[in-house]
């Protein structure tokens, strides 16, 4: 199985770069936006070049509140750029995996999703990538389509990197504000590398939750762990209404659980609690 070759697009983003260095196989190749995904023939030449096993498609236009004011090349990007990956593997013996986010589900219920919950995305970005998901599933028999969400993890000065990032501002502030109203699940990138390992090494294919399990856990509740395991004298206050203003309707519940990997007995993702202090003591390790 660890012969197979796999090629990630979004070689530098949080998670493809993270893949690109943890996952447990020897031959993979990894793409940046230097080639254009949205180009059909840049991506066709791309794919019979490097003629992979796997297609992991992590590349996407993330910034959710940027897509709310940019909705074609939110579709351009989350949409028709899978849709060009997917065109390609028609027909062929290429796994293909599409991650995807828990906040596709919206708002229609206050407690945790899980895969057989209605989606009704409430975002630019969540619906294009919503459509995404529909083009893999319309299309293909040998896919992954992996719902996540709050990642964090991996180089700590990547852009993304929430939890460095809260670190920074916790020794430059001595306070922080956080929105106690939004519910999700702080995912750790080297887990849910490791249970992307195991759904492909079981041949599983279809839709999953790959969360870290978290219940009703804010963004308050989450920063407050970080300066917790960082032991800095910092305090974290309950942000006032308004006080984080966003553009993008985001829904205030993005939780989900991981009940079909529960129900295979699959699951490998870890208490929420336990991965941040793991991932905290790296990072504390390499602040010495
Ligand atoms: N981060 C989260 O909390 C989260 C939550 C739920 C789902 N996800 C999903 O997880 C995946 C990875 O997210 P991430 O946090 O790693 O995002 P990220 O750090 O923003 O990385 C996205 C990558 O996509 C590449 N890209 C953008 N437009 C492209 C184009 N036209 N052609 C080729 N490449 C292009 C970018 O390349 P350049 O760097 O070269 O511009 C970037 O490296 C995404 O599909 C995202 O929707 C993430």
């Amino acid at each position: 199985m660890h012969g197979k070759k796999i090629l990630i697009t979004g070689k530098n983003g949080m998670l493809g770069s993270s893949l690109i260095s943890n996952l447990k196989y020897n031959n993979i190749v990894g793409i940046d936006s230097t080639i254009d995904l949205t180009n059909n023939q840049q991506v066709c030449k791309k794919i019979k070049e490097v003629k992979p096993d796997i297609i992991i498609h992590t590349a996407a236009y993330t910034d959710v509140e940027s897509c709310e004011t940019n909705q074609d090349k939110s579709y351009l990007v989350n949409t028709l750029m899978t849709q060009n990956l997917v065109n390609y593997c028609i027909n062929q013996d290429i796994l293909f995996v599409y991650i995807s986010s828990t906040g596709i589900y919206g708002r229609s219920k206050d407690d945790r999703y899980n895969e057989f919950d209605e989606v009704n995305p409430t975002t630019v970005h969540h619906k294009s990538k919503f459509e995404g998901e529909k083009i893999v599933r319309n299309h293909l028999n040998k896919y992954l389509i992996l719902r996540t969400g709050w990642l964090y993890g991996g180089d700590k000065n990547h852009r993304k990197n929430f939890v460095y990032k809260r670190y920074l501002e916790a020794i430059q502030n001595g306070t922080l504000y956080s929105d106690n109203t939004q519910i999700g699940n702080p995912t750790y990138i080297s887990d849910f590398v490791e249970q992307i390992e195991v759904l492909i090494e079981n041949q599983q294919f279809g839709i999953f939750n790959c969360v870290n399990s978290a219940s009703n856990i804010s963004r308050y509740d989450y920063v407050k762990k970080i300066i917790e395991f960082f032991d800095i004298d910092c305090e974290v206050k309950v942000a006032p209404q308004g006080m984080f203003k966003r553009i993008a309707p985001v829904s205030h519940n993005e939780s989900a659980y991981n009940y079909k990997l529960e129900l295979l007995n699959l699951n490998i993702m870890k208490k929420w609690e336990v991965s941040l202090k793991i991932y905290i003591n790296l990072l504390k390790k390499g602040l010495e």
